[in-house]
């Protein structure tokens, strides 16, 4: 599996694209269209949001697993767009059965909750994520599979727009919603969804059984994790290596290979603590060079130095066994790089990741200081290729985190990587 060590944005599309040439399955198995992946091929961009990158790949087949939240408006558009684009994407693509729906009244709520919170807020996609888990844990939810038995979904979502219509009409002075309108909605993607829902995890464990390569597809990343992130300001889902278990079905030592991905920098959209976080011209140099602007949402991401407690913190958690480094090439447009070694959190060194929100809001880095190289990467397909302080650079960080190098990406295109030791 691939997963991100920070929060969000890694390079995980990228780095599934080049492994998804040995898979049979790529798989999504958490989050929902708040994620946003990016394939170069040549000059042709894809930004996939709730299919797996893998669809892409001539040959592969992807799943979208059962802890993913399935906005079937925005599955529609995307597999249009994509087939528009010469990308066959219904013979390859199977949804589950029990994905939970993102519906209309999730992605209001979700805007109105942001506002109620002031100052304080998230900082969400705004794409429903939240609300739609809410239901879901609160057993309340309707899933894919109720698209295919109308009685269940008429009563499903009378029962569930009782109390949601009650909110949005008295707390939000929102319009209610009409539970016939909203289940004829739903009953118009059957033609869609129908040749698609499939028991994926079923599938994906047929596939292993014989020997064949799955390969999970983390969206979001570790430090948005509900659990393990920096909660509040984090998703509703888990990102990290647990989720991966119960959202695609397969059993724990199937996984036999965890890719932690990590930029050689940090970035973050949306609100919450970033100790690393530079507000200056470094930072909107990095920006610009690493064109730094959300994927789904378009807003600027906050940049800072690569935070190495936060990665190795990350890669513990998920018992990473490979680590990937993308974008180095952005920090060719620096002179010198710094990178965060630790935290002085009130007078106090640390070396750790708090547990603390307060600690964490409180912590200021220490950095430990590298020379630049200031020259163009992008051509490097050696690690011996890079000059001697980019090799010193990922040497370091290779070293502090503790898994090897699988891949180094120096550019957002197919062929721009350093590639080591992948499927060993
Ligand atoms: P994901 O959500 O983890 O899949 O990452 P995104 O696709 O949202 O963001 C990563 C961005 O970096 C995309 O625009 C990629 O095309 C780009 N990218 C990935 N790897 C590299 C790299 O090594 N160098 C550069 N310059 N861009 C990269
Ligand atoms: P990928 O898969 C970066 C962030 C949002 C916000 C928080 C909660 O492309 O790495 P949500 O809409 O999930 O309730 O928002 O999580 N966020 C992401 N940031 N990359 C993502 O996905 C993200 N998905 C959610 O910005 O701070
Ligand atoms: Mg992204």
């Amino acid at each position: 599996m691939v997963l991100g060590l920070a929060w969000g944005d890694e390079g995980k599309g990228r780095v599934c694209d080049v492994l998804a040439s040995d898979a049979r399955y790529v798989s999504r198995y958490s989050g929902g269209n708040n994620a946003g992946h990016t394939i170069r091929i040549g000059r042709e961009e894809f930004v996939v949001h709730l299919i797996p990158s893998g669809i892409v790949r001539e040959g592969v087949e992807c799943t979208v697993g059962s802890g993913v939240v399935v906005n079937p408006e925005v599955l529609e558009e995307e597999v249009e767009a994509l087939e528009k684009r010469g990308v066959e994407v219904r013979s390859r693509l199977k949804v589950d059965g029990r994905a939970h729906l993102i519906l209309p009244y999730h992605i209001v709520l979700d805007s109105h909750r942001e506002k109620a919170l002031g100052d304080a807020k998230i900082g969400t996609t705004n794409r429903g994520i939240g609300p739609a888990y809410e239901d879901k844990v609160a057993r309340s939810g309707i899933r894919v599979q109720d698209i295919f038995d109308e009685g269940i979904l008429r009563a499903k979502l009378k029962a569930a727009l009782r109390e949601k219509n009650s909110i949005l009409e008295n707390v939000y002075g929102e319009e209610p919603y009409d539970p016939d309108e909203l289940a004829d909605f739903l009953l118009s993607f059957r033609d869609l969804l129908g040749p698609m829902v499939a028991d994926t995890g079923a599938l994906l464990r047929e596939a292993l059984d014989a020997g064949e390569s799955v390969l999970l597809e983390g969206a979001q990343a570790t430090l948005l994790d509900n659990d393990h992130g920096t909660y509040p300001f984090v998703t509703s889902s888990n990102p990290s290596v647990g989720g991966a278990v119960v959202g695609s079905g397969i059993p724990p030592q199937a996984l036999d290979q965890v890719i932690g991905v990590t930029k050689a920098y940090t970035t973050r959209v949306g609100d919450g603590p970033f100790p690393t976080e530079l507000m200056d011209e470094t930072g909107e140099t990095i920006r610009r060079a690493g064109n730094e602007y959300g994927s789904t949402t378009g807003r600027p991401r906050r940049c800072g130095w690569l935070d190495l407690v936060a990665v190795k913190y990350s890669a513990a958690l998920n018992g990473i066994t490979y680590l990937a480094i993308t974008l180095l090439d952005v920090l060719s447009a620096v002179d010198e790089i710094k990178i965060c070694v630790g935290y002085e959190i009130e007078g106090e060194r640390v070396k750790e990741f708090p547990m603390s929100q307060t600690d964490l809001h409180h912590a200021r880095p220490v950095y430990k200081d590298l020379p630049g190289w200031g020259i163009d990467i992008t051509g490097c397909r050696m690690r011996g290729d890079l000059p001697e302080a980019a090799q010193d650079f990922v040497g370091f960080v290779e070293a502090e985190v503790g898994a090897p190098l699988c891949m180094i990406s120096v550019g957002p295109e197919r062929d721009q990587a350093i590639i080591e030791r992948i499927g060993t």
